[in-house]
């Protein structure tokens, strides 16, 4: 292994591991080795569609080291079935699941000496672009395309572990268009990074932008938005305007299982100060884990939950769900996908 930086102390994402899995297609079906070759450039053409067209999609998964001293992926078949459910909507050619699969699996085996200890743990990022030259090609589908898996070593997503966030609500400018939210493709990361940095440099304490289009809460810019009390634990209902996460989708599961109530419905703005004052609000991400907010600003407005600090519910819930990635708890729902260590 090469010497390369603690990932705990850089920048989540910064440090690449020293093996990729490469599959290209030019007649939509991708071509894989069989094995890992080694992480480095690659070249495309200049006229490549994703280059043009913006035909690039991507996921988000992480690879835990078990309180054993194995590996586990966790929901790796879910994140395999959103990845082809982005390529459809970008009709980019759709890689076989058992491929992609393989694939993740490969590049996480081939890097397990680069896996760091809890808290840390393996990012892994699938990623599928159009590679055909063509820049003719703007209403017509990429006929060739590059599908390739990097990992990396990474420690906290936010800086400072696990502390309460300040979210910013933007109520004008939405995170991308409704019909697209749901789709994991950059471009929706590029609509949102000019309204998110213009918010960002007006308060510089800010973590998070929480999109809310006409008071109508979506997600933020890398998470879901939940709310949570004694009782219950309520997320916006799916619709195709935000990103399906995987991490939400556990969260409703393992709430459902410690006996909350779970609502998935619109959340309105004009609820969050009654949720502040009796309740906790939080985001859920593969990278944000579970993360507690504190503040939320909306105008001049400052909405602080309970004492701004981390409340109980949350870390209840992040707690059962930490405890299944890590394998110290059971994985009653066959979350965790076992490789070779
Ligand atoms: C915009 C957005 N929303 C939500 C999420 C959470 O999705 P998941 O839990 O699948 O990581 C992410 C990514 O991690 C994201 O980028």
């Amino acid at each position: 292994m090469s010497e390369k930086p603690d990932p705990m102390t850089v920048p989540f994402g910064t440090v690449f591991c020293d093996w990729m899995a490469t599959a290209p297609s030019d007649d939509g079906v991708y071509q894989y080795a069989g094995k890992v070759e080694p992480y480095g450039d690659f070249s495309i053409s200049p006229a490549a569609h994703a280059l043009h067209y913006g035909s690039a999609i991507f996921e988000g998964l992480k690879a835990h080291r078990q309180i054993d001293g194995s590996l586990a992926i966790f929901r790796l078949d879910d994140h395999v079935a959103r990845m082809c459910q982005s390529a459809a909507q970008l009709r980019l050619p759709v890689p076989e699941e058992g491929l992609l699969r393989q694939m993740i699996i490969d590049s996480v085996e081939a890097n397990v000496e680069e896996v760091p200890p809890p808290p840390g743990s393996l990012y892994i990022r699938p990623t599928l672009i159009g590679t055909e030259p063509n820049i003719g090609a703007a209403a017509t589908p990429t006929s060739e395309a590059l599908l390739y898996i990097v990992n990396c070593p990474v420690g906290d997503y936010f800086k400072g572990g696990v502390r309460p966030l300040t979210l910013l609500v933007e109520e004008e400018i939405p995170r991308t268009t409704p019909q697209f939210g749901m789709v994991k493709s950059g471009a929706n990361y590029a609509m949102a990074l000019a309204p998110t940095l213009d918010a960002m440099a007006r308060n510089e304490a800010v973590d998070q932008i929480l999109f809310a289009t006409g008071g109508d809460i979506t997600e933020t810019g890398a998470a879901n938005f939940f709310l949570a009390n004694d009782e219950r634990v309520v997320t916006r209902q799916l619709d195709s305007s935000f990103l399906h996460g995987v991490t939400r989708s556990s969260v409703l599961a393992l709430a459902a299982d410690l006996g909350y109530e779970v609502e998935e419905r619109p959340i309105e703005l004009s609820e969050l100060q009654e949720w502040a004052d009796n309740g906790e609000a939080f985001l859920s991400g593969t990278a944000a884990v579970l993360s507690p907010v504190g503040t939320m600003l909306r105008g001049g407005e400052e909405i602080i939950f309970g004492d701004g600090q981390p409340g109980a519910n949350t870390l209840r819930l992040r707690e059962s769900l930490v405890a299944i990635q890590n394998g110290s708890g059971d994985d009653d729902h066959g979350w965790r996908t076992a490789v070779r260590s």
